[in-house]
């Protein structure tokens, strides 16, 4: 029998390999989209650690991405005929519903084999083309040729949210708009979003007894000279503040 990891399976075998673990549901608060989705019995945590080792995120319905997926279908209008990326895709419910939504290209960025291959499946489950970018966006100093980029639950790190934030504010500068949707992570950059629209929806690992908490779809929005970028601290002491225009 091959010890061969998941990391090193061609996309074919761990489409077949999530086909065969998971289950195919609605996505919660967006029944009008249809996902493989985790359950008791699928292996992940195994499938995973056998493979890249990086978390399953691609599994989970997360808020952030749930937000953002039911605003583009309550207001196709804002995605309708324009070139969107889906950055941090996961499962790509995001990228998928403004898919749905009459958006005329979408992108999705994901740098997790299992997320991709997860993707591209779920993509097909709900008839509708994904190109997908394999490769990390963040620090690259090209922007992606898209007219919004859509960020679903991607400030659950510090390192990660202050690449991003950075990449944001080139995308920004390049005259991108960007919506970011987030239930309230350590990281997310509050004094750079303007809410735009809120949901109560249930989080991944969250209890399934109690109210669902709100989560917000947010505008990013653009710094002016002089104001300080900052990705907060969880704890402790911020290092990752910066002041544009200063040298
Ligand atoms: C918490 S999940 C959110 C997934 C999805 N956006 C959603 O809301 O359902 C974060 C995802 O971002 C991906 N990710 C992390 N760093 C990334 C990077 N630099 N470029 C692209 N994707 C990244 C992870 O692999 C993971 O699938």
């Amino acid at each position: 029998m091959s010890r061969q990891g998941s990391s090193h399976r061609p996309h074919a075998d761990l489409a077949r390999l999530i086909q065969e673990s998971m289950r195919v549901a609605p996505a919660p608060l967006v029944p009008e989209i249809q996902l493989y989705t985790a359950h008791p019995g699928s292996g992940l945590r195994r499938m995973c650690e056998a493979g890249s080792g990086m978390p399953p995120y691609w599994a989970y319905q997360w808020a952030g991405g749930t937000v953002l997926a039911r605003f583009f279908i309550d207001r196709p209008q804002t995605v309708r005929g324009r070139r969107v990326l889906d950055l941090g895709a996961g499962s790509g419910v995001v990228g998928i519903a403004a898919a749905l939504a009459g958006a005329s290209s979408v992108l999705a960025a994901e740098i997790d084999r299992h997320a991709i291959a997860a993707l591209r499946l779920n993509a097909t489950l709900n008839g509708v083309a994904i190109e997908v970018l394999e490769h990390d966006l963040l620090d690259g100093a090209a922007r992606p040729e898209v007219d919004l980029i859509a960020v679903g639950d991607l400030f659950y790190d510090k390192v990660l949210a202050r690449r991003t934030v950075q990449f944001l504010d080139r995308c920004r500068a390049a005259g991108i708009e960007v919506l970011v949707g987030d239930p309230g992570r350590a990281f997310l950059p509050r004094n750079r979003l303007r809410a735009v629209a809120d949901y109560a929806v249930p989080d991944f690992g969250g209890a399934g007894d109690r109210q669902a908490p709100r989560s917000a779809v947010f505008a990013f929005e653009t710094l002016q000279p002089g104001e300080i970028a900052n990705v907060p601290a969880a704890t402790g002491g911020d290092q990752g503040s910066r002041v544009v225009g200063a040298s």
